[in-house]
């Protein structure tokens, strides 16, 4: 029944110049060993589940590093990382010969079956994830909404909502208004509840939207809680008068919602929150950084030195709004987000702007709504609920826009699809990296195969595929989420249940020092001065 064998590897590894010997010690058994079978293209395939993997033959890519080596996994977690490691019995061997093996991709912003605009996003924690884990994402952190401005209780349906989860997840919290309650809640929410970060919609009037006074006194309640506070950078009122004159001027269609939130909007806000958050000291994390206007004024704080972390997103890396202008309203529908994917020339510069490191990691804001909800805005641009698919696409996408075309490395790929997030979210290394001790999240990307994708064959529940028929040389072959193999020869084997919360601690890296910078602030007042009465 339970076959032990033992297995010695001692080998040379060479790291940064140094020799190290290595001497691996692996304990092989065919404990946990089960057969998964899924329809597959051709017939019943099955395949040997076991809790010990071992990848061979592959280009293991860190963010900081990259080697021949081979991986050997048990119990969900990477056990080794060095060349030329042998198995016996019991232990799976994948081959990755020709390929890339990198750290799952972690999507710091998605939707999942989010309440908006009268709608609620089309994938669920289940359906999302597993289109995730198709296209090689192991990990995402979503965005509870409070319901009816109640933190406590938003945490709880999304609880729920996310307890048919198939992967990772973590999540942030939206404040949407200000009061004593909301101050509590964030403490709770932070103390108890492993959420370090919170977002702050400038846009959304009458919804979402906070003020600024609303946002001053979140950032200061942030920073004491060591959370990030996040911003979505338009501004809401400039967006109402947007609207109106667009209506005004008989623009009815799906063009209208680009040409009532101008990118000048956008820059506005991102420039108010990025001085707001200068103000009180904090650090700032802008998401969906979609035009050259906003990304200016991320470039320019960081370059005084103010900690800004921008985050574009795939449709914005790599769209123009030219589909919005599309004369079938199913197909210019399908495009509508905010702030708006914007016209040729900003996605360059959002790309230029990710290889120079201005902008550190690549988000979705996958927000999905199928056809039969973003017709319910026919009529009315307005009424077009916002969002767009990409979760399940966001690896290949950043793949091809980045990588094939030699504007980054490929540990910068890792750095922006995964290692990146898990240092501002303060889950490295357990999750971001392939080293002794990290979950077992894994991809295994082939660079000579091709990948199409497309609506009729995408996992996500919308109908529909902004990236409908982009053709690419790259494909993840295979995902490994805690472990197991869950994406292999097109097949998806996911089970729901499975996903676990991961906490996230507050004080990440971007909060070291700050105490340092405000004890000069207090020096610098010279005040109160004392004066004889
Ligand atoms: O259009 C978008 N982005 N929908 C999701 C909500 C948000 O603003 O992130
Ligand atoms: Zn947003
Ligand atoms: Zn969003």
């Amino acid at each position: 029944m339970l076959e032990s064998t033992m297995l010695f590897g001692a080998t040379m590894l060479v790291y940064r110049g140094m020799v190290v010997l290595a001497v691996a010690l692996l304990v092989l058994s065919r404990a946990g060993a089960e057969d998964i079978c899924t329809v597959g293209n051709e017939g019943l395939e099955c395949t040997q589940q076991t809790s010990k993997l071992l990848i061979q033959g592959g280009t293991v890519v860190n963010a900081d590093y990259q080697q021949q080596a081979d991986v050997y996994i048990e119990d969900g977690v990477v056990k080794l990382v060095a060349p030329n490691l042998k198995a016996v019995g019991g232990v799976r061997i994948i081959d990755a010969t020709g390929k890339f093996v990198m750290p799952g991709g972690i999507d710091p912003h998605t939707h999942m079956e989010m309440p908006f605009m009268g709608q609620e996003s089309i994938d669920d924690f289940f359906s999302g994830q597993g289109a995730a884990l198709a296209g090689g994402t192991t990990m995402h952190i979503d965005f509870a909404l409070p319901v009816d401005g109640d933190l406590a209780a938003g945490y709880q349906a999304w609880e729920k909502k996310a307890e048919k989860s198939c992967m990772d997840y973590g999540f942030h919290m939206a404040v949407t208004k200000w009061n004593d309650d909301v101050a509590k809640d964030m403490e709770w929410l932070v103390k108890e509840k492993g959420i370090n970060s919170f977002k702050f919609f400038m846009a959304y009037k009458g919804a979402l939207m906070v003020t600024d006074e609303e946002l001053i006194q979140g950032f200061k309640k942030c920073k004491e809680l060591g959370a990030l506070p996040q911003v979505h950078a338009e501004n809401g009122d400039g967006v109402v008068e947007g609207q109106t004159r667009m209506i005004e001027l008989g623009i009815t269609g799906p063009e209208g919602h680009p040409l009532s939130r101008p990118p000048v909007l956008e820059g506005e806000a991102t420039a108010r929150a990025i001085r707001l958050a200068k103000f009180v000291n904090t650090p700032l994390y802008v998401v969906h950084v979609m035009s050259i206007d906003a990304l200016d004024e991320v470039s320019r704080a960081r370059h005084s030195g103010q900690r800004v972390i921008g985050e574009p997103v795939a449709s914005g890396l790599a769209l123009d709004d030219s589909k919005l202008w599309d004369p079938d309203f199913k197909i210019a529908a399908q495009y509508v987000m905010s702030p708006p994917i914007r016209a040729a020339g900003h996605s360059q510069a959002l790309q230029a702007a990710l290889s120079s490191g201005v902008l550190q990691l690549v988000a979705t804001d996958h927000c999905p709504f199928n056809s039969t909800q973003k017709a319910l805005g026919k009529y009315d641009f307005r009424k077009i609920p916002n969002g767009v698919n990409g979760v399940e696409e966001r690896m290949h996408i950043v793949w091809d826009t980045m990588v094939n075309s030699g504007k980054i490395s490929v540990m910068d790929y890792v750095r922006v699809t995964s290692t990146a997030c898990a240092k501002i979210f303060n889950i490295y290394p357990r999750k971001g990296a392939i080293l002794p001790g990290s979950d077992a999240d894994i991809i295994i990307l082939n660079p000579n195969a091709t990948t199409t994708i497309s609506s009729k064959t995408h996992h996500s529940r919308i109908d529909t595929n902004i990236y409908e028929g982009w053709s690419m040389k790259g494909n993840i072959e295979t995902t490994i989420s805690q472990g197991n193999v869950v994406w292999e020869k097109g097949n998806l084997n996911v089970q729901r249940g499975k996903g676990r919360y991961i906490a996230m601690k507050p004080f990440g890296y971007l909060f070291d020092g700050l105490d340092k910078v405000d004890a000069a602030y207090l020096t610098s007042l010279k005040a109160p001065v004392h004066r004889a009465s």
